[in-house]
């Protein structure tokens, strides 16, 4: 596979989700198109945690929304346990997506503010399994508010304004558990928590996806938190892969993509956006991703840049042990 960006992709059959070349592009009001996600590619193994890192802007919730085919992506394919979503019908979609659970980062909005705590957690079963008896469900709620650290009794009856934010989430895990997924999507999940909470619910995560075998696809603008969850890290820049490596590889003395490097030494905002300590005022913003740079699309930004940069697409390679690097000026360490 070497030369098509795609040596970081492990044996197809040992996949839980492959996304291939996913394309996700759309019509701005101006009607110039707007290139979210440019072609990546990356997998997910059983049990696995990958994060997805990158400022706001850059495209994982459009990845998140893409691989759930909400909406169907542009181009690419999106295979989950060796079935391509791209080939399904309607029906067959709307059966494998529910194999996979979405959970958002606005907690409060995510939930129906007009239903019961009981009624949130139940509702994907009673829409898919109309069979299932109702005291065997009620028990699993019960079991599930437990798992995620709620009581039932306190929370059974409440509506969602009369939960905090950490309350929201995990009543939204339990609610994406109670479909039995294989892969569960956490987009920003614990952006609008407190740190605290933040590393409780962290905690949380980790127990449930190692009793559940859960994979994991865990988006985040906080490389900290990523770091904490991940086994693997992709890193996107302007709808593209800049970096996947192994958690370990970021403990190490080693070389990263440059983005990387920035991301590490940036300090986060709450809000997603960074302050990069490096960069000159002008290149502190994301470019458009209605006209991204041509060849890298970190050029713009990028300290090592050279002419090359701005005619060829530097492909992803492996550049240091468990390190795949999308970058002509990063040379490879002995691995
Ligand atoms: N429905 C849409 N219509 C037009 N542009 C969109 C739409 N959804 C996302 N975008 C644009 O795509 C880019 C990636 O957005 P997003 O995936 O939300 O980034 P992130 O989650 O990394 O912050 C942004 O420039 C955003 O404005
Ligand atoms: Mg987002």
């Amino acid at each position: 596979m070497a030369g098509t960006g795609k040596a970081h992709l492990k044996e197809k059959t040992d996949a839980r989700l492959r996304v291939e070349d996913l394309v996700v592009e759309f019509q701005a009001k101006s009607g110039q198109r707007v290139h979210a996600v440019s072609g990546i590619s990356f997998d997910i193994l059983p049990g696995e945690t990958v994060g997805i890192v990158g400022e706001s802007g850059c495209g994982k919730s459009t990845v998140a929304r893409a691989v759930m085919h909400l909406p169907q992506p542009t181009s690419g394919s999106v295979v989950l346990d060796n079935i391509d979503l791209t080939e399904l019908s309607a029906e067959k979609l709307r059966e494998s997506r529910v194999r996979m659970q979405l959970i958002f980062q606005d907690p409060i909005a995510s939930l129906n503010p007009r239903r019961r705590v009981k009624d949130l957690v139940a509702e994907g079963v009673s829409i898919w399994n109309r069979g299932d008896d109702k005291a065997r469900t009620e028990s699993r709620v019960r079991e599930l508010l437990e798992s995620v650290g709620l009581d039932p009794d306190t929370i059974w009856n409440r509506y969602p304004y009369e939960l905090s934010g950490g309350q929201c989430q995990r009543v939204s895990i339990a609610r994406a558990l109670m479909m039995r997924p294989e892969l569960l999507i956490c987009d920003e999940i614990l952006s609008s928590l407190d740190v605290s909470v933040q590393s409780q619910m962290l905690n949380l995560l980790k127990r449930t996806k190692r009793e559940l075998g859960l994979s994991l696809m865990f988006i985040s603008h906080d490389l900290g938190v990523v770091k904490n969850i991940s086994d693997r890290i992709i890193v996107m820049y302007l709808g593209k892969v800049a970096e996947v490596m192994d958690v370990e590889a970021l403990d190490r003395e080693t070389i990263h993509h440059p983005y990387t490097d920035l991301l590490l030494e940036s300090v986060p905002k709450v809000t997603g956006e960074r302050v990069f300590p490096g960069l000159p005022g002008e290149v502190q913003e994301l470019p458009s991703p209605l006209n991204p740079p041509s060849g890298c699309r970190f050029r713009t930004r990028c300290p090592l840049a050279t002419a090359l940069c701005v005619e060829e697409e530097p492909q992803l390679e492996e550049k240091a042990r468990g390190q795949f690097i999308a970058c002509h000026n990063v040379a490879s360490l002995s691995k």
